[in-house]
């Protein structure tokens, strides 16, 4: 099974395994992580599950829409790495991937 690496906002790592056909930020609130609030369940309307992504793994994601920009624009915290994770399906490609947790806006 692929594995994610998560970085919560103490700088901790934890490892997990992600079964397909999940999102980053249904696999980050499945495992407990209660930092991610994912206040809109996914509908990419509250940026809460907002991620910076390790920078090799980039140009494996999806690309952006209109919708997550905007909404990232919304973030004191953004940067080049910023995604929204409800917005990552996390496929076989993304093995290894590595997130943090962004700070809270
Ligand atoms: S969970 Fe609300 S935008 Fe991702």
């Amino acid at each position: 099974m692929p594995t994610l690496t998560i970085v919560n906002r103490a700088g901790d790592e934890t490892t997990i395994d992600v079964a397909t056909g999940l999102t980053v930020m249904e696999a980050i609130r499945d495992n407990g992580f209660d930092e991610l609030l994912a206040l809109c369940g996914g509908c990419c309307s509250c940026a809460t599950c907002h991620v910076h992504v390790d920078p090799a793994f980039v140009d494996k994601l999806p690309k952006m829409s209109v919708d997550e920009d905007d909404l990232l624009d919304s973030s004191d915290h953004r940067d080049a790495n910023s995604r929204l994770s409800c917005q990552i399906p996390f496929t076989d490609d993304l093995d290894g991937l590595k997130v943090t947790i962004a700070e809270e806006d």
